[in-house]
């Protein structure tokens, strides 16, 4: 496995675990041997966190078509810029904190400007490039809704949405898991947290001894 690189994402909706889980597999990749960088979406890059900036700002009100493109953008140039080069070395794991899926699930169903146009809008160079693995972290809207409350963070734009909406990003992360089995993992993200990452290390080292490696 250190004659490839892997280029591995992370999804799920609000306080799912992903940055807790991500930290953990990081760890797990360096025991392997294995060099990880991560990259967070939308941001990454300069121009990115510049765009991240306008997406995530309260006072803004970007209409929906609008707000996709923004983070398609932030998208691009992190392939362009970023991912591509680290892909070029042996034995990286290229992780990534939101990926195309978050965009299908957020603009294509949460916001209903539908699942199959912005799947297609991934077709070209460069953003046709696919993880070889993603981990979807499932939780119920219920349990997002109570963790963010006893986290009391103070609210950005899109996690002051309703529960509505949040029900049909969720649902189309378990529509995609289901149209992509062999990359999408989905994982019971409400078990205790060992559990979880059990469940993601077994899909990993699955994963590996499945001829990617
Ligand atoms: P962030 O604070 O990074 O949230 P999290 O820790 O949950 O990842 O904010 C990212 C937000 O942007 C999150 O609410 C999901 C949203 N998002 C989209 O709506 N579409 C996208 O394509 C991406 C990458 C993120």
């Amino acid at each position: 496995m250190k004659n490839s690189s892997f280029l591995v994402s992370f999804e799920g909706i609000e306080c799912s675990g992903k940055s807790t889980h991500i930290q953990s597999f990081i760890s797990l990749i360096k025991d392997q041997s294995l060099s990880a960088q991560l990259f967070r979406e939308p941001g990454a890059t300069t121009i990115g966190e510049k765009i991240r900036t306008i997406l995530l700002d309260p006072t803004l009100e970007p209409s929906e078509t609008s707000a996709l493109f923004l983070f398609l953008a932030s998208r691009a140039q992190l392939i362009t810029e970023k991912v591509f080069p680290a892909l070029e070395n042996k034995g990286q794991v290229v992780i990534l904190d939101r990926y195309l899926d978050s965009s299908i699930a957020y603009q294509g169903a949460g916001e209903g400007l539908g699942e199959q146009w912005v799947e297609k809008l991934h077709d070209h160079f460069p953003l046709d490039l696919r993880p070889h693995i993603t981990f979807y972290l499932d939780i119920s809207v219920q349990c997002s809704f109570d963790r963010m409350k006893k986290r009391g963070d103070a609210t950005d734009r899109i996690e002051k949405k309703d529960k509505d909406y949040f029900e049909a990003v969720r649902n189309s992360y378990l529509n995609l898991s289901t149209k992509f089995p062999e990359r999408i993992k989905l994982i019971d993200a409400e078990q205790p947290i060992d559990k979880v990452f059990n469940d993601i290390k077994e899909q990993w080292e699955a994963f590996l001894k499945d001829g990617h490696a």
